[in-house]
């Protein structure tokens, strides 16, 4: 094999992530670049983007701003070591991030992904209870159909069965609330579900079941969005936090999807009015550009370690990039766009008339259901019986083909445009979605 036969591209050598590969390989989507709302194709289609990505891309792709501090950070420091050394910027973020932050969450933990920040909210539960005197808390609780990154301890806490089945035993000392999904109940709500604020009192079963003082934490998504935006009933995270409160038991929100104005507020704390002890993030935190997560911590938790002889390290946990300067430049400048286009108070503007758009297609064959809240969206449709997943990736296809990019789970298609969308844009987006449907 010669040298140019080694580096052809026959789209063979990647394997990718989360992907039908043979089936992509066959037809391949190829993006070739992206500006604001849209993507250009190798082709050269313009595809709306309909998803921000991976939930990621708030504020439009390229957004001017943060190419340019990317830019001036990669010619002044590159990189600076994260142990015992520090450079002013991750210092700036963090100090930006307590601000927005709600109530006490005054204290930052900088990780490279979604992934990573669940993993170190989780050891950091684990440390604390036992830098307070409790080490037998060690039990953590998730939810069916959570999703909490790929990583081990987020598979054992998270509720999506593909994601764990082919992986072993996962953690020990795990278990799982009930999931909110409930369509009998709730089908095509706008806004919060009345029905199901009494699953949170399950968490008193499992106190119960395995003891109150045994369990250190429990996470779950505000909002969980991968398994197919599936909300929060009224009252329900509010149940989970005196519940949690009660027993000494800390509450974390994986807001990987829902932090930095997917909901029109900063946090899906915000949005829903309830404070957990931890808040996980990425993501949105440098619009999707450079790959960084933060782990928002309450003062208590923090203080907690800040014990022992100064000379000690406190934690021992942390990334060869945690808080890599030219992430923290990309997301210094990603907080800028946010606030001054004003991206949270725009989507939280959007909030009806996305909802409206959305619900206007409830009488579409094979709808089932409806969601919306902040400028998320999902169409859950009736699955083909012998083929899952089929129906709702067909009709991804054919949205593609007309221009515009979703995104599907199960047989639910899910929408979080950037949140710079024009209603003008809303109204395609969801036009194309209802031709898909129709086709
Ligand atoms: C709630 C939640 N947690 C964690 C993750 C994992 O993030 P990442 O893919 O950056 O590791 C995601 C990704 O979608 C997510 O939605």
């Amino acid at each position: 094999m010669n040298a140019e036969t080694k580096i052809r591209n026959d789209l063979g050598a990647y394997w990718m992530p989360f992907t039908a590969n043979r089936q992509f390989k066959d037809n391949p989507r190829m993006i070739a670049s992206a500006e604001g709302m849209y993507y250009t194709t190798t082709d050269g289609r313009q595809v709306m983007d309909g998803t921000a990505g991976l939930w990621c891309v708030n504020a439009g792709h390229r957004a001017p701003r943060i190419t340019e501090a990317v830019q001036r950070q990669v010619e002044e420091l590159d990189y600076a070591p994260a142990f015992q050394m520090g450079h002013p910027k991750a210092f700036e973020l963090a100090s930006r991030l307590a601000e927005l932050a709600p109530g006490k969450l005054n204290h930052v933990f900088f990780t490279n992904s979604g992934s990573e920040s669940v993993e170190t909210a989780l050891k950091i539960a684990l440390a604390y209870h036992k830098a307070k005197g409790e080490p037998g808390r060690t039990r953590l609780i998730g939810r069916e159909k959570g999703y909490h990154g790929v990583n081990f301890g987020g598979i054992s806490v998270g509720g999506m069965v593909n994601n764990r089945r082919a992986f072993g035993t996962l953690l020990g000392g795990v278990d799982h609330l009930p999931h909110t999904h409930d369509i009998a109940r709730n089908g095509f709500t706008k806004g919060q579900p009345e029905h199901g604020a009494e699953l949170a009192d399950d968490l008193e079963r499992l106190v119960a079941l395995h003891g109150g003082e045994t369990i250190a934490a429990v996470i779950v998504e505000p909002m969980a969005g991968s398994a197919g935006v599936i909300l929060p009933p009224k009252g329900y995270l509010q149940k989970l936090r005196e519940i949690t409160r009660k027993h000494g038991i800390l509450l974390i929100f994986d807001e990987v999807i829902t932090a930095y104005g997917r909901l029109g507020r900063a946090f899906g704390a915000d949005y829903y009015g309830v404070e957990p002890d931890m808040i996980t993030t990425a993501k949105g935190l440098t619009n999707g550009v450079i790959a960084m997560g933060a782990v928002l911590a309450s003062e208590d938790i923090h203080d907690a370690f800040m014990t022992g002889p100064d000379h000690m390290i406190e934690l021992f946990h942390g990334y060869t990039y945690s808080g890599n300067p030219v992430a923290c430049a990309a997301a210094l400048a990603a907080l800028d766009t946010y606030r001054e286009e004003e991206l949270f108070e725009r989507a939280a503007s959007l909030e009806d008339y996305w909802a409206d758009a959305l619900f206007s297609l409830r009488d579409k064959p094979g709808v089932i259901d409806i969601r919306a809240v902040g400028l998320v969206g999902a169409v859950e449709l009736e699955p083909f019986a012998d083929t899952p997943t089929k129906r709702a990736f067909d009709t991804y296809l054919r949205a593609w083909d007309k221009g515009v990019h979703l995104r599907t789970t199960g047989d639910t298609i899910a929408m979080s445009p950037p949140l710079i969308i024009e209603k003008s844009e809303i109204d395609q987006l969801v036009g194309t979605l209802g031709e898909a449907l129709d086709a």
